[in-house]
């Protein structure tokens, strides 16, 4: 049995795979109680608990600040392994508090639909097998080693608002041109989702570069972001939240 420690966003996008995946038992712990009646109309098959209680294993998906509680109590309450999402609390300083095998993922929120990229890593080769299983129920899971872990957190934890902030300038940039709201949005989504399945295909520079024909509509476009730099805002900005993941870590570890 698997039990949740926290259902705020990502705890409740990581419960909301789990749950459709639909292969162990679940527990889920909120600690306000007057919340269950709702969660369990939402999650059928999953029991609501305000403290943990004895399980194979934990997720512990609370803020950085409360990680220390949360793993304390699930493993006082017979937690045999602990997984945590958190930004910041290292694998020796989790395991200092847990005393039993631990393992760290870091999600993003495609966790809600299935669609996450997660990264693992884990003090153990069980360990990183069982993480990988548990995380592979909300999308794309890869191994790494601790060391990486702020680079990811930088490109994938945070990746999809900054996908999402593209996407709203472009449906804000299609209402400009003159389209309603409704259709600018419409538009935006299929032609992220179509870009998505393109870039899953090959190489993402060879295709805009067979799709921007020289005097063609796309390389005009092309040819802005390229003068604005994209490539530049696009390094800065997972740089800058490399760097915060990584000042996160020295502040919850210091
Ligand atoms: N959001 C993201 O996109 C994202 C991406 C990757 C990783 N993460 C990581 O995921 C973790 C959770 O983030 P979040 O955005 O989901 O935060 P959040 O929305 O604030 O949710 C945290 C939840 O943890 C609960 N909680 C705190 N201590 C608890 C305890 N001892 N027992 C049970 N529940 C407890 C809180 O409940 P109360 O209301 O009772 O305080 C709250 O519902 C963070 O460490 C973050 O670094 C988040």
């Amino acid at each position: 049995m698997l039990c949740i420690v926290g259902i705020g966003h990502m705890g409740k996008a990581v419960l909301a795979g789990l749950a459709r995946n639909g292969s162990q038992e679940l527990t889920a712990v909120v600690r306000d109680e007057s919340r269950h009646a709702q969660l369990a109309a939402e999650f059928r098959t999953v029991r609501f608990v305000t403290s943990p209680v004895p399980c194979d294993g934990a997720v512990i998906a609370v803020r950085p600040k409360d990680v220390e509680v949360a793993v304390r109590q699930a493993v006082d309450a017979g937690a045999h392994r602990i997984l945590s999402l958190a930004t910041g609390k290292t694998l020796s300083g989790l395991r200092e508090i847990a005393g039993v095998p631990v393992a760290r993922a870091m999600p993003n929120l495609g966790a809600n639909l299935g669609m996450s990229a997660t990264s693992v890593c884990a003090q153990d080769s069980s360990t990183l097998d069982w993480a990988a299983e548990v995380m592979s129920s909300v999308g794309t899971v890869v191994r790494i080693d601790e060391s990486q872990i702020h680079a990811a957190t930088g490109l994938a934890g945070s990746g999809p608002a900054y996908v999402l902030l593209f996407a709203a300038s472009m449906i804000e940039a299609g209402v400009a041109q003159g389209l309603s709201i409704d259709v600018a949005r419409e538009l935006t989504i299929a032609t992220v989702q179509g870009a998505g399945a393109l870039l899953a295909q090959g190489d993402p520079e060879e295709t805009v570069n067979a799709i921007a024909v020289p005097g063609g509509t796309t390389q005009e476009g092309v040819r802005v972001l390229k003068e604005r730099d994209l490539p530049d805002v696009v390094s800065e900005t997972v740089a800058a939240a490399a760097r915060r993941s990584k000042e996160i870590m020295q502040e919850m570890n210091s």
